[in-house]
This record gives structure tokens, sequence and C-alpha cells, in this order.
């Protein structure tokens, strides 16, 4: 957890109480520069940018279909609306505007033609103006490029929520399409393995997206000193993540950028898929997407899109998947590429250089022959990992990352595998996960204390005693 500086939300945009910015990665490196604003580019030409909307029509949908009820949360009835962009129906109670100080009615003066007492002030002191919060800060949880993500209490119903703030100052022409696009997405979306967007709240020039609050994520658990999960936990993580997955791709969604990061957990062993910036709607008739290939964080990018392909479906998802479980058992990612073609090699001495024997058309995508490497790998998959799984994770794993995405089992397929129906040990939640909160950004705090640690300590053994 970052310092629990508990702090109350009207003091946000206050720079000073920002934290530090998070390390230098050791996460994945990203190819491009802005994936994003690459997408929004190659598939939004009309927009040209980033669309003025106004928020009327977007709040009365808002957590439509995720919402539950909670109490005191949303509180539209207490709260005074002005403006065009405060919009809330009892059904979906989905934006909270705090923006705008509560305009306290003007009394109406008593027609006393002599006075005795002073009439009421005629406008409310600095202090009265002050709109209740409806969260408080606890710390912040995550700082990625596109926003910052903070633990936060509900004022009123003390629920602990996670508030992810969309980045507005990048844009000129009103609110992002990305974030636009992540929204309304997650609208559509309820299950247990997939993260739930309570209401959107919007706060001075900063809007922000509510969250139920996860404990940790799989980047962050992975990454601990200490924590470790057992082969029951394994298998209960694995199979919500494919649940998950399955619902996603059930409902036409591409997620397209599985990681750790992404994966949320809580104390009570839930994993929950997150981070719908890069998920984009599918046509499940015409099975595949003509899109950019740059998606993806690179090293759990599968080779398809390496290789340029841009028709692509929901197996560039399953890779992904097979990537985070070899993850999950070695704690060591998968391909830790450093650029495409570094990724491809990995890619290919692990499992095997691809062919068009035993990848059919491999051939005819776009830079096959660009990075057509001069040796021909043989798989390793199996001697490299037999040791460190059970028969059956091992050949759902090797399934997952087949290099052919038409050979690829979905995530439905996955879920059937003797993995899940017949191997023992049988699934169980992980019990000892109260080790403070944990996600990546606390772990890469803690990664760079580590190092500071060390060097003062190199630095120390360095200077000499003065001999006398
Ligand atoms: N609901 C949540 N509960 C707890 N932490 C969260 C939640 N959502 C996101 N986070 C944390 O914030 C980080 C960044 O959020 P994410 O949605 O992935 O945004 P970004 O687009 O910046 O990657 C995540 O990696 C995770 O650690
Ligand atoms: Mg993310």
């Amino acid at each position: 957890m970052a310092p629990a500086t508990r702090s109350r939300f009207a003091s946000i945009a206050a720079p000073a109480s920002s934290p530090p910015p998070a390390l230098p990665a050791p996460t994945p490196p990203a190819p491009l520069p802005d994936p994003h604003q690459q997408q929004q580019q190659q598939q939004q030409p009309a927009h040209n940018g980033n669309p003025k909307i106004s928020f009327k029509p977007f709040a009365i949908s808002v957590g439509a279909g995720n919402r539950k009820k909670r109490p005191g949360d949303g509180m539209p009835e207490e709260r005074p609306q002005k403006g065009p962009r405060i919009y809330s129906t009892p059904a979906a109670p989905a934006i909270i505007d705090t923006s705008t100080p509560t305009p306290t009615p003007t009394p109406t003066p008593t027609p006393t033609p002599t006075p005795r007492v002073p009439s009421p002030a005629p406008h409310p002191s600095p202090a009265e103006k002050k709109p209740p919060m409806a969260y408080d800060r606890i710390g912040l949880v995550g700082e990625g490029t596109y926003g910052k993500v903070y633990k936060a209490q509900n004022t009123r119903s003390k629920e602990i929520v996670a508030l992810k703030r969309i980045r507005m100052e990048a844009e000129r022409d009103g609110f992002p399409i990305t974030a636009l696009r992540e929204i309304k997405l997650l609208q559509s979306l309820r299950h247990p393995n997939v993260v739930s967007l309570l209401e959107i709240m919007v706060e001075k020039s900063n809007v922000y997206m509510v969250f139920d609050y996860m404990d940790h994520d799989l980047a962050g658990v992975l990454t601990h000193p200490e924590f470790k999960f057992t082969a029951p936990n394994l298998k209960h993580l694995s199979r919500q993540m494919l649940e998950g997955l399955d619902y996603l791709h059930s409902r036409g969604v591409l997620h397209r950028d599985i990681k750790g990061s992404n994966i949320l957990l809580n104390n009570q062993g839930v994993l929950k898929l997150a981070d719908f910036g890069l998920a984009r709607f599918y046509n499940t008739k015409r099975s595949k997407l003509d899109y950019t290939n740059r998606v993806i964080t690179l090293w759990y990018r599968p080779p398809e899109l390496l290789l340029g392909a841009t028709m692509y479906g929901p197996s560039i998802d399953v890779w992904s998947t097979g990537c985070i479980m070899i993850e999950l058992f070695t704690r060591k990612p998968a391909f830790p590429g450093q650029d495409e073609v570094h990724q491809l090699e990995l890619v290919y001495e692990l499992l095997g250089t691809p062919n068009p024997r035993n990848w059919p058309f491999v051939d005819q995508l776009p830079w096959y022959e660009l990075v057509k490497p001069k040796i021909e790998h043989p798989s390793r998959f199996t001697d490299t990992f037999a040791s460190q799984m059970t028969p059956a994770a091992l050949d759902l794993c090797q399934q997952l990352l087949t290099l052919d995405p038409e050979q690829r089992p979905s995530a439905a397929q996955a879920l059937n595998h003797p993995y899940f129906t017949s191997e023992e040990p049988a699934p169980a939640a992980p019990t000892n996960l109260g080790l403070g909160d944990w996600h990546e950004y606390e772990s890469k705090q803690h990664k760079r204390k580590e190092r500071e640690k060390e060097k003062r300590a190199r630095k120390e053994s360095q200077i000499k005693p003065v001999s006398s």
C-alpha cells in the first residue's frame, strides 16, 4: 500500500500529495510509445481524435447492467444538481459530481421594515459551500501510463473502492475516447471474474471510474518476497482467469491486454480481469476483426500479432492467459522479450519454429519472411517445465500456447481440460493472502527501496576507515 496519508478527496489535485512516480519498469517494455493513441488514429479516423461528448447521454446507461444498490452511495436525491454534466436517475445513480460547490439556497429575507436582528448572510461562507465528500482517499495503488488508481472509502457506506482517474490533461478536445470506450464496455459486463464498475465520479475537472476494491494484482503477488501459492491455489486462479475470459469472449469482447497487473485478486482469493482500456467488441459472426496488431504488452503478445496479423479473434487473449499460467507456476515471465524480434526468438526457442506444416498459412503473414529465423528450433517446452507442473497443467499450458491461433483451444474448451475436470488436487482459494495490499505499484516501490538500501550498503563498505 502506498503511504497511507488519509486525505479527503477535495485535495486530490494538489501535486504535493502525489507519491513519487513509479520506477523504470521491470514490466515488459512497451514497443510503441502509446498504443492507445495509435489505435485511436488507426481505428477512429472519423472522430478526428477525441470527440466532444457530453456526460448526459452517457450517464443514463453507466452502470445500468452492473449496478448493485449500495447503502448511501450515489445519493442523487440529496445532492443538488447543476448543469448538464450531472445526471442521475433513481434507477441508475451512476454519476456523482462534486465538481461544483453545492449552491446553498439564498434565504429569502423577511420583509420587515426595521429589522432588529441582522439578516442571514446573503452568501454562504466558503466552508458551507463545500459539498459533502463522496470518498476519502486512503492511498495510491496504481500509477499507469493512462492514469492513477487510488484506494478510497465511501464516506457514507464505508465501502472500500478503487478510484481510477481518467487522464484529462492531454485532452484538448473533450473527454478521452479511450476512457469512453472502457466505460461503455464495462457497463455491459457483469461476472464474478470481471471487475465491476460501480459508478463514475466527477470532481472538479477530474473524472474517476469507481470500482470494487481488490487487495492485490498478480504482478504484485508474484513478486512478493514471501508469498507462495499452493497447487490447489494455482488451479483456483487459473480456472477463474479462464472463466472470466470465457465470459468476455461469449459477450463478444476481446480484452487485448491480459497481463499480471491487469488481473486483480482480493484477500478471499477472488480473481477479476481488469483494465479494459484496450478492449474491443468483436463480431462473433465474422469471428475475426481487422484491427491493429500493436496490442497486448509485448511479453504476452501472441506470435501471429508479432508476425503482423491484423485479422484476429479471441485466441489472442488465450495466448496471453497461457503466458500468465506459466508465470503463476514458475514466478517468471515466460517470454521476457526486449523488442518484437527478440520476443519472437524467445517464443520459437521454447515452442519450436513455426512452418507451414505445423502452422498452415504462417508464410502468408506480412512479416514472416522478414523475421524468418535462420535456425530451426525444436520445442523445449516439456523439458523446461515438466519439473514445475503436474502433467495435466503442463499439457493445458502447451495447448494455450499453440503457435497456430486456429489450433489454440477456446477459453471454454480449456475449462474442460482434465487439469480442471479430473486431475488432483482440487482447486482451493488461497487463504493466506492477508499480506497487506500488494499491487504492481507497491511491488515496484518495495524493489526501489531494496535497491537504494543495497546502494547505500555498497557505498558504506567502500568508505575505508582512516588509518591513524
Ligand atoms: N479495482 C481495483 N482495485 C484495486 N486496485 C486496482 C483496481 N483497478 C486497478 N487497480 C490497480 O491499478 C493499476 C492500474 O490500473 P489499470 O486499470 O490497469 O490502469 P492502466 O490503464 O493505468 O494500466 C492496476 O495494475 C492495479 O494494480
Ligand atoms: Mg493496466
